[in-house]
């Protein structure tokens, strides 16, 4: 874990971080699976490890990896589509990459969101298959295969793979939608938030010490960051967040009041609504994006 961070220079700690969760997350799921203490103990279906391999071993002995899940890091050749492009072990040169032609693995990556760049190196996981249009239809269902007619008659009945996660030099994962710019209020709006948050997390702990200043401290930012949260839904023109807004400016309001008279009991009243504030308006109006970001959600 320590090199592979370590290894990813120019990317931000703030993208790399979420891949290898999402990584560890997404293998962890697959070996884990079926043994979570509290589902039903049905027999655990044998999950089967990504093996790594490179292409030249799965061009010499396609049949040893069809239904494998396998990871291959070697360099792009030939770009076929938005979607579909080639590797193979070695950056070559274009007399070198004649020679190794028929050399090179179909890579097909429905989810693919940023263009691959000939001869980078990149690191693909999937599902190896014999290609051919009618099995990557079965194996792939909301994909349309965009290949040129000549690409499919080349490759066909060759290994391809069927990519879930495309991952570049900086530890990027190319199948990711990642978030458009942000709008000045976005940025705003994310500003208040990374104040909320802690904010909110200190103003508990100091109720349930009954902290006078620390909770009168925490209490006022919330006040005020609320009210900014407040009037940024009002300049987007959308009621249902403003009030929330408002409510949890009230409650903030209310604690830090109930907090220099001495009345605690009130404080956590008021943090019991404050609290589930946030989650009412995540659910309804915050989005996540594959590199861990949030926005307001589109469709809002
Ligand atoms: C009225 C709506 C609303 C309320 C109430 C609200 N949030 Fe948010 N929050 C959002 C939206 C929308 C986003 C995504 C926008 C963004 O971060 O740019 C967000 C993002 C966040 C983020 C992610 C920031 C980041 O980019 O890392 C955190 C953390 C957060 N909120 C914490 C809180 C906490 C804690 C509370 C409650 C004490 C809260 N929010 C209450 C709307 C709200």
């Amino acid at each position: 874990m320590r090199t592979l961070m370590t290894a990813g220079r120019g990317a931000s700690t703030a993208i790399a971080l979420p891949l290898l969760f999402g990584l560890c997350t997404a293998l962890g799921a697959q070996q884990g699976r079926g043994r979570g203490a509290a589902e039903p103990q049905a027999p655990a279906a044998p999950v089967k490890p990504l093996v790594p391999v490179a292409t030249n071993t799965v061009v010499a002995h396609p049949e040893t990896y069809y239904g494998e899940r396998v990871t291959m890091t070697a360099s792009v050749q030939n770009i076929l589509s938005k979607s579909a492009f080639s590797v193979a072990q070695k950056t070559v040169g274009d007399a070198a990459k004649a020679k190794m032609s028929g050399q090179d693995v179909l890579v097909l990556a429905p989810k693919l969101q940023a263009a691959v760049t000939p001869n980078a190196y990149l690191t693909v996981f999937g599902e190896v298959v014999k290609f051919d249009p009618e099995e990557v239809a079965k194996k792939a269902k909301d994909y349309k295969l965009d290949l040129p007619a000549d690409a499919i008659e080349k490759y066909r009945g060759k290994p391809a793979l069927i990519a879930t996660a495309v991952i570049n030099e900086s530890f990027l994962d190319l199948t990711w939608r990642m978030p458009p710019p942000a709008t000045p209020d976005e940025e705003a709006l994310d500003r208040l938030m990374k104040k909320i948050q802690p904010a909110f997390g200190a103003l508990r702990g100091s109720i349930d010490g009954s902290n006078v200043d620390v909770t009168t401290q925490n209490a006022v930012a919330l006040k005020q960051a609320f009210a900014e949260v407040e009037a940024i839904w009002k300049s987007r023109g959308k009621t249902e967040p403003m009030q929330w807004a408002a409510d949890a400016r009230k409650n903030a309001e209310a604690i830090e009041t109930a907090a220099t008279t001495g009345k605690w009991e009130a404080a956590k009243t008021a943090a019991g609504p404050l609290g589930q504030a946030c989650g009412t308006c995540h659910t309804a109006y915050r989005e996540r994006f594959d590199d861990g970001s949030y926005r307001i959600k589109t469709s809002k």
